[in-house]
């Protein structure tokens, strides 16, 4: 039998090519040795004010694009959080493990906070054991992440390290997989790619987006006019070239660059062309797929009903460790 491990992408918003390279095509590559429990987290997405309607369809949303890049619902679970009550009974209960100094120091709470200082609550404080549980409630080895997910797993791993030696052995501790896409920076060429800042190319943007986007990219800023040499490891087109181009054409570029034998222009073409061949077919088959939402929305559906067995096992072992099985 294929062992499990879950991982996740919030319904905030449109998905982009930080999600794609960091997260998505390395569960794509996972799928046949494993057989992972792809969310969509909900309750993740419930820390930060939304528009109810908005969740419905950027659920869809996600869900439409989990489908188009190429996840296969036969290998994986594609499933919805909220289908699955078993992730808040085990968030609850690590809740009461945690202690509060710690999650104050996680770096992605004091950004949130820095982001929305209106609005700190309890669910953005607990955002990390709820994610802990995810993870720990499919007795996940791997988690396959972005690099901004990494203090979050180092989190998760002292949560099963505490529960195991509060409660007895029950978790192992999860490792994060990263890819040499683990953080693709937004086109202001400063901040990752993220959907709360507008830096993004996303997975259905048109290629004439793509492009314009590009264009307006930033590169090195030292490089003024197209005959200065420009140093291709500042670039933040050139780190795009090493996610999605070719080693050779890795190599032209980086050359070119640094002897002014190719603009940014060219350079910005070539890195353009391979993100419009990736987002293109997925962008057609988004549309394909949200064109039958109540299919999108029966997968999710039937995904939940796969997971919550493999769920309620883990849950039913904790619920024994923890005193709180009535047998
Ligand atoms: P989220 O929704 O912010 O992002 C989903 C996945 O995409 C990756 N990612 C990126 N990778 C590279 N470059 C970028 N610019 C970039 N932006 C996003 C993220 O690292 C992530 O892998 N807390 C999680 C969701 C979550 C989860 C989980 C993940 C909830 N429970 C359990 C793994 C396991 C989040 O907000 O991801």
């Amino acid at each position: 039998m294929r062992k499990h491990f879950f991982s996740g992408i919030q319904p905030s918003g449109r998905l982009h090519i930080g999600n794609y390279f960091g997260a998505i095509r390395q569960w794509i590559s996972l799928q046949d040795s494993y057989e992972p429990v792809f969310g969509i987290v909900d309750l993740h997405g419930m820390t930060v004010r939304y528009d109810p309607k908005d969740m419905q369809v950027r659920v869809l949303d996600a869900a439409a694009s989990y489908l188009a890049a190429g996840l296969d619902p036969e290998k994986s679970i594609i499933m919805l959080q909220s289908l699955v009550p078993e992730h808040v009974e085990l968030a609850w209960i690590l809740n009461c493990i945690t202690p509060m100094g710690r999650l104050s120091r996680i770096p992605t709470f004091k950004e949130k906070v820095r982001q929305n200082p209106d609005n700190v609550n309890m669910g953005l404080f607990g955002y990390p054991v709820l994610m802990a549980a995810d993870i720990l409630l499919y007795k996940s080895e791997i988690v396959p992440v972005g690099e901004d997910q990494v203090p979050h797993l180092e989190f998760t791993r002292e949560m099963a390290r505490r529960f195991n030696s509060i409660f007895s052995e029950t978790f192992q501790e999860p490792a994060e997989v990263l890819s040499n896409g683990a953080k693709i920076v937004g086109t202001d060429g400063i901040n990752k790619m993220s959907k709360s800042l507008d830096n993004c190319i996303y997975l259905d943007d048109t290629d004439k987006e793509i492009s314009k986007k590009l264009a307006s990219a930033m590169t090195d800023p030292a490089r003024k006019r197209r005959d200065d040499p420009g140093d291709p490891d500042v670039c933040n087109i050139f780190s795009y070239h090493k996610v999605f181009s070719t080693p050779e054409e890795i190599a032209q570029c980086a050359e070119g660059c640094r002897t002014a034998g190719i603009g940014c222009v060219d350079c910005k073409k070539i890195v353009a062309a391979h993100i419009q061949e990736t987002v293109a077919p997925i962008r057609e088959r988004r549309k394909e797929l949200l064109a039958r939402p109540s299919d999108v929305r029966d997968l999710l559906k039937s995904g939940a009903d796969r997971a919550r067995p493999i769920a309620q096992e883990t849950r039913n072992e904790v619920r024994e460790k923890i005193g709180t099985k009535l047998d």
